[in-house]
């Protein structure tokens, strides 16, 4: 039995409106199903599912009509990226965007804005200026719908989240509140299982086969420990967003615990850790190196940071050969305008607010190389040939080095 506040059954019997109180009827629901005892309070949600291309008219039915009920969110929150550039929505050539889409897409972010989202679209929201100024604590709840957000909230910045689906994230925006259950519960967030992986020092390829191999092997309700080396500098933000997104994208673990990096961290655990080789590492990095000279070198999956943007003009001496395509937030893009122009000049495309995966492609034929293996993951269902290396031998390849 869910134990409700004096507040919460005033929402459930309608006193703040239909909207607020359908959406806290679904969350008691899932709290009930789940046996949690309670609610807790969010400060943030992020919501997910919201590319027309993705959720089509029934999904843009389902938030218009939440709006029109005169729904309104009670938290802040922020969007995930949608099927285009929102301001040049031909900014890439690759994308196929038509009127109807657009009109789609637009009526949905019209919705999620009119109940007081901000646009953001971006899959990385607490990157942006805008997450950073509502300065969320260490142990603070939110409700998160993008599953590499969600793992990168729980084991970097030490956010408590669930993997909500995007439709759930909304309706606890709206509430601003989520069930009280599983990564909200700090117990639950404590390891009792532990992995070594054998190389000294991962970078981005190795760190989504490790995420890989976990969501594989990790069976345990609670977090993993990890025990891997994480670079430090610039790299080292773009090795912990590509494990948390492969996390995400290979299975379903929401939380890694990593020394050194996680900040909730307090000890627990475990027997000896179980050993993740350098073989498998480099055997598993050979099966997902490109085969054919790719077509596109993406980049942005989750949406390049200021470190990720920094290091590809540290790279990039010379013109590409081969497009590289960066998918980052308007934040970013808005941040890093100078970096943005010299990268434009030597051949980088740059798509704000979408990305390969959420967005249609042209074609169906394209190879594509690139060093986040969530992108793997998703486009080789979707394209020819996906292959996967590190930032710096994109950066050749697209020089005309290599395949
Ligand atoms: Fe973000 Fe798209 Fe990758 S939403 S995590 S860039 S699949």
């Amino acid at each position: 039995m869910v134990k409700l506040t004096r507040e919460e059954e005033e929402i459930l019997n309608g006193r703040m409106g239909e909207a607020k109180a359908k959406a806290l009827e679904v969350i008691v629901r899932v709290a009930e199903s789940l046996d949690a005892e309670r609610l807790v309070n969010i400060r943030h949600a992020h919501i997910s599912g919201v590319s027309y291309g993705t959720i089509g008219d029934p999904g843009k039915a389902f938030i218009s009509e939440l709006y029109r009920l005169g729904a309104r969110f009670e938290v802040p929150a922020t969007v995930n990226p949608i099927g285009y550039d929102d301001e040049v929505p031909t900014a890439v050539p690759f994308l196929d965007v038509d009127d109807n889409f657009i009109r789609g897409q637009a009526e949905i972010i019209k919705a999620l804005v009119g109940m007081g989202a901000r646009a953001e679209l971006t899959c990385t929201p607490y990157e942006t200026v805008f997450f950073r100024s509502l300065g969320l604590k260490v142990g603070e709840s939110v409700a998160w719908g993008e599953s590499s957000a969600v793992a990168y909230a729980n084991t970097v910045l030490g956010l408590r989240t669930n993997r909500e689906g995007g439709p759930l994230a909304l309706l606890s925006a709206i509430v601003g509140k989520t069930y009280y259950y599983g990564l909200h519960v700090p117990e639950n967030r404590i390891p009792s299982i532990a992995y070594r992986v054998e190389p000294q020092l991962i970078d981005e390829v190795d760190a989504g086969i490790v995420a890989e191999i976990l969501a594989e092997i990790h069976e345990d309700m609670r977090p993993p420990l990890v025990l891997m080396g994480v670079p430090e500098g610039e790299y080292r933000s773009i090795v912990l967003r590509e494990f948390a997104a492969a996390l995400g994208a290979a299975g379903s673990i929401g939380m890694a615990v990593i020394p050194g990096v996680t900040p909730d961290y307090r000890g627990g655990v475990v027997g000896a850790p179980i050993g993740i080789e350098k073989r498998v590492l480099l055997s598993r990095r050979k099966d997902l190196a490109p085969t054919r000279k790719p077509d596109i070198v993406f980049i942005g999956c989750p949406h390049a940071t200021e470190a990720e943007l920094r290091l590809l003009d540290y790279y990039l001496r010379d013109n590409a050969k081969i497009p590289i395509l960066v998918t980052l937030s308007k934040d970013a893009y808005k941040r890093n305008v100078e970096v943005v122009r010299r990268l434009s000049r030597r051949g980088v495309l740059f798509a704000r607010s979408t990305c390969l995966i959420v967005s249609r492609l042209k074609s169906r034929d394209y190879a594509i190389a690139t060093n986040s293996y969530k992108a793997y993951f998703y486009l080789r269902r979707k394209v020819g040939s996906v292959g996967m290396l590190t930032l710096p031998r994109l950066v050749e390849l697209a020089l005309g080095f290599g395949i």
